[in-house]
């Protein structure tokens, strides 16, 4: 068989569906960069697919209950065409492993976030006959160092830097589902970070649980930024997360003098109580989290800051909430993601603390603290009037097709119109100045400063 015979075949044609945090996304373009290496297609329609793989997360029982319904959804295709074979990949496939196989689901094969490697083998065995395959082996040393994942979007990429947790939060199942911490090679992300720019990326987000331990015999964090700003030329580098516990200043001060450093933190608080964080074990109280807010406001001023916050966490008084609504009036957070408190099995909490909050004071509290923070955002955007940010363009605006969207260099999002003479194509990527002219609590307006 000649080469070129070889680069015809196809094995079948994958699709992948992608649920949870931007860990997952980037997994998927793994993924999908594995598949095509074994001579399988990307597919972006589904009935017509050979193989589907959806990629899960654990992280609250809501993500779980999803997953079980869309299984239980594409039973129909099963039936339709026998040969399919249906993957559960990702966190949840770690967390339940086997057990995802009694419940008569139309499903083939479980494998977790470190075995991706063994898929295309995977699915030879399942065509030959092999049925309800479980993979789910952590690894210490599993990096994907190598493989690039498939660019889907021109401008922006992720890169993770680490992968895995050593925090074991009390509330949180990533560090069983994701494994011990370890981090990449600084040469192998800065080579992936080269080919990204050279395909046109613009901008990418450094992936990791915890980017604070990022640690090889040779770099920190604050190193690993540094050793990308000298050695790639790529445009704007963000990050997420960093945890309170262990802030890096050196951070601060690369923020305040890089311009290619977005000047952009996510800062999970989780609560704004020192008693429910120990419960927790974040190791940082309330006032040591409002003084890293002022000692980051200090050195950089326009900082644009987001965080995570979950209410009802066992034993969560009104009291102890009522600190959680006073951090967030007193930080002014530009965004925040607000969950309920949900029991994941096998957590620390899980065995120590009986998920006591009832259903509906989790509710209340959670409509409180949303509207709170709306308003903060609202006030916060109507500051921005009459300013003027860079902002690197992206993609059309959600409602019209005349309008682009971007970020400023704080992260923060702002739509206006494509002026006479570009269009989307010819701004994407690139600065712009733009003065803000309007803002709600979830976006600015603005137009092109002349
Ligand atoms: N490593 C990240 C968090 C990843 S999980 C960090 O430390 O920033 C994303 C968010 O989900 C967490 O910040 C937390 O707010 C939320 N979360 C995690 N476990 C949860 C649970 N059991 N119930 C509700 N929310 C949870
Ligand atoms: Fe979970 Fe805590 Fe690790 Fe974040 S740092 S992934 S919240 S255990
Ligand atoms: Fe991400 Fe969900 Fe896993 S948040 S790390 S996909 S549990």
């Amino acid at each position: 068989m000649s080469s070129l015979d070889l680069e015809k075949i196809d094995l079948g044609k994958v699709y992948i569906e992608t649920y949870g945090c931007q860990m997952n996304e980037y997994d998927s373009g793994l993924i999908s960069s594995l598949m095509k290496k074994s001579q399988y297609s990307e597919s972006q329609e589904i009935e017509s697919s050979d193989i589907i793989f959806l990629n899960t997360c654990a992280v609250r029982e809501n993500a779980h209950a999803k997953i079980y319904s869309r299984l239980q959804s594409l039973g129909y295709l099963k039936k339709k065409n026998p040969k399919l074979v249906i993957g559960v990949l990702g966190c949840m496939a770690q967390n339940l492993g086997e057990d995802l196989f009694h419940q008569e689901l139309p499903l083939d094969l479980v494998v977790g976030p470190d075995n991706y490697r063994n898929l295309p083998e995977l699915i030879g065995k399942i065509r030959n006959g092999e049925n309800k395959i479980n993979l789910t082996r952590l690894s210490k040393i599993e990096t994907y160092d190598e493989i690039y994942p498939e660019v889907i979007d021109r401008i922006q990429a992720f890169v993770t830097i680490m992968r895995g947790c050593n925090n074991f939060c009390t509330f949180c199942v990533v560090p069983y589902t994701r494994g011990r911490e370890r981090s990449r090679e600084v040469d192998s992300i800065v080579n992936e970070i080269n080919e990204l720019h050279r395909k046109g990326v613009k901008q990418v987000t450094l992936l990791g649980q915890n980017v604070n331990s990022y640690r090889t015999e040779s770099a920190d964090f604050a190193h690993l930024i540094q050793e990308i700003l000298k050695r790639t030329e790529i445009e704007r580098i963000r990050f997420t997360s960093p945890h309170p516990k262990d802030f890096p200043d050196p951070l601060l001060d690369l923020m305040a003098n890089e311009i290619r450093f977005s000047s952009s933190i996510h800062l999970p608080l989780q609560s704004g109580n020192t008693n429910v964080l120990s419960r927790m074990k974040r190791d940082y109280s309330k006032e040591e989290f409002l003084d890293l807010v002022e000692k980051i406001r200090s050195k950089v001023p326009d900082v644009g800051l987001t965080t995570d916050i979950i209410v009802g966490f066992p034993d969560e008084t009104e009291e102890e909430f009522q600190d959680t609504l006073d951090v967030v009036r007193k930080v002014g957070f530009d965004m925040a993601f607000m969950f309920k408190y949900s029991e994941r099995e096998g957590t620390i909490a899980q065995k120590r603390y009986p998920d006591t909050v009832a259903e509906e004071v989790k509710s209340r509290r959670l409509t409180e603290l949303v509207e709170l923070q709306t308003n903060i955002s609202h006030e916060k955007n109507q500051e921005k009037i009459g300013k003027t940010y860079s902002v690197m363009v992206e993609n059309h605006s959600k409602k019209s097709k005349k309008e682009v969207s971007g970020r400023t260099d704080c992260g923060r999002m702002v739509v206006f119109p494509i002026p006479e003479g570009e269009s989307l194509d010819s701004m994407q990527g690139r600065l712009f100045p733009v003065q803000i002219t309007a803002a709600s609590s979830a976006t600015l307006k603005g137009i092109l400063h002349q």
